[in-house]
């Protein structure tokens, strides 16, 4: 096949020779073309030139930077160390001017190791909700927390696990296996952050699909086992993983954070192919790249490589090392890094800070993450520093309003015999299931979320926030019966048989809470180490329902899960009259299915994902047990672009529920599809050359000026940019400095580069987003609600290597009964494209396109070809 040909091998022969970037060899017994890939040299790293709409940020940093000693450059790209101060993650500050240490605070969908904050859903639910202005707005009032909190950058969203296997741990964080959709959710969510002023970190980037063997490490079972190696091919990569962080990087993230594991066999996080060429070269960054924690695993390549800020410092937690610090003074000082190459890591910094206009807000970080204590050691680590550290800000103003509202709107709907909405006088309403109420240690009981007990409205790991309060469906739904003077009971016991089975009988409606979790792999919940093992329910869900089922006539299922979970036990069964998919929702969960229960709120979630009979069918598996010795475990991306419906679709099976399903309590109807195209010009590569790489004032070369001040505090383990002898290789204390290593290539020259064809812009090539038509259909809603109606806009590329139908367009409408509305969606250049290995760019394929409109990636009753004639390359 064409992209197994035509894969990053095409620049194998540059293979080089410095520390880690490259590490193939092994052993494997699978002989594929990807096996032990290596990812090509690509120097020098891009500087920053303020392109599209970052010229002012850019002159801003620039001005500043040029100030700015040597040290102090140093200082703004190294944290400080883990737990070295108040935040996740800290650099170092620049007191001469006044400048703080930037404060890095998880999460994607709050803030984590704070008080007084919002819990919002999750953003595999929230993407259900197909609701662009719910992206935005979550990601605007999550701006405002982190604002209020005095957080620089919010450590989210993510969109890396993409999802490219439903049991992936952290699939949860991010949005949709679907590139389309996650991209104009990353895109929202992005500029409601940033839009609050605060700097959204994206990540991880890139191929970040399961949490085992993500980190080189030492495991019980195997002994030491290194990074795990994505390997893909190129075309896969442009059309699938890297789409989205194209939408993220157009709509000006200020931040990326690079990614754990080994992407074709080079550390992601000093991976120059993807980190230089691709996403500050090809995607035209003007941020920062910011490595996850403990993910940089060398000084010089990494800064070659296009790091520009280490986290949270160290070589290791808490070793008081690190590979920048001083280390990055003196590799500028011995002459190994160019000044250039440092003044653009502190620039990028600097521009992204500005961008958001955070010189503008002026709210000093007042809260720690490491205890909640109004007093003690702002140096939690070390144990000194102790002042007031907590001031325990609220910083939730109104915000529960929208949570509720989101996820009510992000509930799925996915069969419906009639029993809903309940009319809240029903004469005997039962619940069921430990998923009902809040567990018995409370709703933040575990740390970071790190066990399943009681109702599950967000998964375990980084991607957390405590919450505020948890309203769990059982606690909601007592207050509706209640209060239309009904009986309602319940059994929260999955085990409780005999409670289950006389109160199951007695009821005229039985709603059975169950859920599936996941979490980020630090911790281990329920033998499940992150990744999910497999996709049943848990808790013996399936005999619950079962149990319920079999003596109720009117059982209502609701599901509480981070992805797709298998119903088949139970989906077809007549006295299973209605399944609801709530995901995870956050701190108003129980409302906000309250809410849809009673009709308060009329269903408009569609799947964002697919939901099949049996996890094979979403094609190969985690990698769950070293397959390459102590080497990387090899994890070969052969299914290329075919993943989740792409998948089903290729392998024509049937799924139980598909990607965009969902129903409504009303119904509508799709009529009169009509294509105009737009008049655009002919797609040009992009040419020419950057300006030379600038260098931001003057440095010492008296080594004295470097050495620590006489008169510095130096909290344990705390990472400077000093150093502790005016012997440069003392004060690296590597015992391979001065090592000749062969540095890349290219990878000191500031000269001008000749820019990339497929660039020249954040997100790309500006023209793929030219529209070449737009469609539009009528829907009218048929029922005697008001509802509304996801209407979704899919593309036939039309090659033999194409999925079937791709997403490309879609939009929520809200439409009284009877009541007609129009959907429009605009198709742009990059929509009817696909990638081109050879020409290193984007093409629009001979092949005939059509264009589908309807309620789901299955149900496509309107159609109309596309003439691209005029536009192929
Ligand atoms: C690869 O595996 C073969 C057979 O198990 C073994 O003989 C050989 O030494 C291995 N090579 C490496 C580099 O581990
Ligand atoms: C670097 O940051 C540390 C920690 O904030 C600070 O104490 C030190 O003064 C800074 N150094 C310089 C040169 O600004
Ligand atoms: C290279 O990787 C190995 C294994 O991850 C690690 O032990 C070593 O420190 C790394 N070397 C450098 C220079 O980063
Ligand atoms: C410099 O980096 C090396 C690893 O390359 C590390 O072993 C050493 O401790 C670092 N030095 C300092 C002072 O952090
Ligand atoms: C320069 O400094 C860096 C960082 O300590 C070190 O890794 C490298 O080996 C040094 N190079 C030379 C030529 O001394
Ligand atoms: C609660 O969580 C703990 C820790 O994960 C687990 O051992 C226990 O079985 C859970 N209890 C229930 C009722 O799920
Ligand atoms: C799947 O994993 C869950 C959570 O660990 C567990 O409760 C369940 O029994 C497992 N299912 C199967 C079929 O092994
Ligand atoms: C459905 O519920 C009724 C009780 O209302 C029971 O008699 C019947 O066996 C159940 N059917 C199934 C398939 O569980
Ligand atoms: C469910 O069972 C009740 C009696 O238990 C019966 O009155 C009702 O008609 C049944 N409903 C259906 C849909 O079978
Ligand atoms: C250290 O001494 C310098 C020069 O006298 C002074 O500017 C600085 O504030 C002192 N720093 C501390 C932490 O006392």
């Amino acid at each position: 096949m064409l992209w197994l040909a035509t894969t990053f091998l095409a620049a194998l022969a540059h293979a080089q020779q410095y520390p880690n970037n490259t590490s193939p060899g092994g052993n494997d017994t699978d002989n594929s073309p990807l096996n032990f890939a290596t990812s090509p040299p690509f120097y020098p790293s891009p500087w920053v030139e303020g392109t599209g709409d970052w010229a002012q940020a850019y002159a801003q940093a620039k001005a500043f930077v040029s100030q700015l000693t040597l040290l102090e450059k140093v200082n703004l790209t190294t944290g400080t160390g883990w737990q070295s101060n108040k935040c996740v993650g800290n650099v170092g500050s620049i007191p001469r001017l006044g400048f703080p240490a930037l404060c890095m605070q998880d999460s994607p969908l709050g803030i984590r190791f704070a008080d007084y904050v919002s819990a919002f859903p999750a953003g595999g639910t929230i993407a259900a909700s197909w609701d662009r202005g719910e992206f935005y707005r979550r990601g605007y009032q999550m701006g405002q927390e982190h604002r209020a909190k005095g957080v620089d950058v919010q450590l989210g969203p993510a969109i890396g696990p993409l999802g490219r296997n439903p049991k992936g741990g952290r699939n949860w964080e991010g949005y949709s296996p679907d590139p389309y959709l996650t991209g104009v959710a990353v895109a929202d969510t992005v500029r409601g952050i940033q839009d609050a002023g605060v700097i959204a970190c994206t990540k991880h980037f890139i191929m970040n699909e399961q949490e085992h063997f993500r980190q080189p490490g030492q495991f019980e079972d195997f002994g030491f086992v290194d990074a795990l190696s994505a390997n893909l091919d190129d075309k896969t990569l442009h059309e699938l993983y890297l789409w989205p962080f194209a939408d993220a990087v157009r709509a000006g993230t200020g931040a990326i954070m690079c990614a754990y594991q080994k992407v074709n066999n080079s550390q992601a996080c000093q991976n120059s192919y993807l980190q230089n060429y691709i996403l500050k070269g090809e995607l035209g960054f003007q941020g920062f790249i910011m490595s996850d924690w403990d993910a940089q695993h060398s000084g010089v390549a990494s800064s070659f490589a296009g790091l520009d800020m280490t986290m949270p410092g160290g070589t290791d937690f808490n070793s008081g090392f690190s590979f920048w610090g001083p280390n990055l003074t003196v590799s500028i000082l011995n002459g190994t890094v160019p000044q250039w190459r440092l003044d653009d890591a502190a620039t990028r910094i600097m521009t992204a800070y500005y961008y958001v206009g955070r010189d503008k807000v002026n709210v000093p970080t007042n809260f720690d993450s490491w205890t909640r204590d109004t007093y003690g050691n702002v140096h939690y680590y070390a144990g000194t520093g102790y002042g007031l550290i907590n001031e325990h800000v609220d910083v939730r103003g109104d915000h529960f309003r929208s949570i509720r509202r989101m996820a009510a709107k992000s509930t799925v709907l996915l069969k419906n015999s009639g029993a809903l909405p309940l009319s809240g006088t029903e004469k005997w309403t039962s619940v069921f299931g430990d998923d009902a109420a809040v567990g018995k240690y409370g709703p933040n009981g575990c740390p970071d979320r790190g066990c399943n007990n009681g109702t599950l409205a967000m998964g375990w790991g980084s991607g957390t926030a405590d919450f505020p309060y948890l309203i769990a469906p059982l606690e909601a739904i007592k207050n509706e019966v209640a209060s239309n003077g009904g009986v309602v009971q319940s059994v929260t016991d999955n085990y409780a048989y005999n409670q289950i089975q006389s109160m199951a009988s007695q009821s005229s409606v039985a709603i059975v809470f169950v859920n599936a979790d996941s979490g980020e792999g630090y911790i281990t919940v329920d033998g499940n180490m992150g990744d999910r093992n497999n996709l049943t329910l848990w808790g013996s869900g399936d005999a619950l329902i079962q149990n319920v089922s079999a003596l109720c006539n009117n059982t209502i299922v609701v599901i509480h899960s981070v992805g797709p979970v298998l119903v088949n036990s139970f989906y077809d069964s007549e006295n299973i009259t209605a399944i609801l998919w709530a995901g995870l929702p956050g701190q108003e969960s129980g409302n906000a299915i309250a809410d849809i229960l009673y009709g308060r709120r009329n269903p408009g979630g569609k799947l964002p994902f697919t939901i099949g009979s049996s996890v094979s069918e979403y094609g190969p598996d985690l990698i769950y047990e070293p397959t390459n010795g102590h080497g990387s475990p090899q994890d070969n991306f052969e299914e290329g672009v075919f993943i989740d419906y792409r998948a089903f679709d290729k392998k024509n099976i049937e799924p139980i529920y598909e990607f965009g399903f969902g129903l409504s309590y009303t119904t509508f109807s799709y009529s009169d599809i009509k294509v105009v195209k737009v008049p655009a010009g002919a797609y040009t590569p992009t040419t020419g050359q950057t300006m030379a790489a600038p260098t931001l004032g003057n440095y010492s070369r008296n080594i004295e000026d470097y050495l620590f001040p006489a008169n510095a505090t130096r909290p344990a383990t705390f990472i400077f940019p000093y150093l502790n002898s005016t012997d440069l290789g003392e004060a690296s204390q590597d015992p391979d400095y001065g090592v000749e290593y062969t540095w890349p290539a290219g990878a000191t020259d500031g000269s001008p580069q000749a820019r990339i064809a497929a660039g020249g812009a954040p997100g790309g090539n500006p023209q793929l987003w030219d529209v070449l038509f737009s469609v539009e259909t009528t829907i009218t809603n048929t029922g005697s609600r008001a509802g509304d109606e996801v209407v979704q806009c899919y593309l036939s590329l039309g090659g033999p290597e194409d999925p079937k139908v791709v997403l490309r367009g879609f939009d929520r409408l809200s439409i009284q009964p009877g009541q007609s509305a129009t959907f429009h969606a605009d198709i742009t250049r990059r929509d009817v494209s696909n990638w081109d290995t050879v020409s290193q760019n984007w093409v629009i394929s001979e092949y005939p396109k059509t264009v589908h409109v309807g309620a789901s990636s299955r149900n496509l009753p309107l159609e109309a070809s596309l003439d691209t004639s005029d536009y192929q390359s």
